[in-house]
């Protein structure tokens, strides 16, 4: 089994003045033993290649995604370059891109039941054909988790696997919510294995302290809001 987060942000994001940028995070990665990680930022591909190599030279598979919305409803794509992505305005756009990449891309909905965001919600069932999988969001108590249950219940009625992510936000959240995949580090032996179900979820409750952190501390007073970060300091801009 390999370990794999196949969603989070970083300084790289237009839209979240994180802190911290791609290279931080693999070097993260690669201490906590993850084999794979993919960077998906908010409708924007992270295409720099230096920082793939830099991945590719730790032994750390980073997969090309992005976290990309349509009709403010968000989903996960893999494998995908920004001028692809740039051509999807719809789902029905996705299904006809879909037919064209085969399994060559991978499609994610995260959290798709939680009402903050931009969140699927009952998009989920209308567009599941064109879903490969759905995430168990990071962000629930022990007490209170409804949201991934209702997802649980979709994907169970659809036969869709499910896989856990950390949708990283910050750096200390990363390494506790994972899957771990029975795949070969590579990316389509990873696809396959998602597909398959091949996975264990890896996704212990946050606590109260860890939400006010998340959700009130980091969301409105330590983010840089309109500060894009570079991964390399003569990184073009995209
Ligand atoms: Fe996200």
């Amino acid at each position: 089994m390999i370990k794999i987060d196949l969603h989070m942000h970083t300084g790289e994001d237009p839209y979240d003045g994180l802190r911290y940028t791609a290279v931080h995070l693999i070097d993260k990665a690669v201490e906590l033993g993850f084999a794979a990680i993919a960077v998906t930022l908010h409708c924007k591909v992270l295409e720099d290649e230096r920082v793939f190599d830099y991945a590719r030279g730790k032994g750390l598979l980073l997969i090309r995604a992005v976290e990309w919305t349509f009709h403010g409803r968000d989903v996960l794509l893999y494998n995908i370059t920004q001028r692809d992505a740039d051509r999807l305005q719809s789902f029905d756009d996705l299904r006809a891109y879909r037919r064209e990449r085969g399994d060559d891309l991978l499609v994610v909905a995260p959290h798709p039941w939680y009402p903050a965001g931009h969140s699927l919600g009952p998009e989920l069932v209308r567009q599941i054909d064109v879903l490969d999988a759905i995430e168990y969001a990071q962000m629930h108590l022990s007490w209170f988790d409804r949201f991934n249950q209702r997802a649980l219940a979709i994907a169970k009625k659809h036969c869709k696997p499910v896989i856990a992510n950390s949708d990283a936000h910050n750096l200390w959240m990363f390494g506790r919510h994972y899957t771990l995949v029975e795949a070969e580090p590579t990316q389509a032996s990873i696809f396959a294995a998602i597909r398959q179900g091949k996975v264990q979820l890896v996704s212990p409750p946050v606590t109260v302290r860890d939400c006010f952190r998340m959700l009130i501390l980091e969301h409105f007073f330590l983010r840089k809001r309109g500060k894009v970060l570079t991964s390399f300091a003569d990184q073009p801009s995209k």
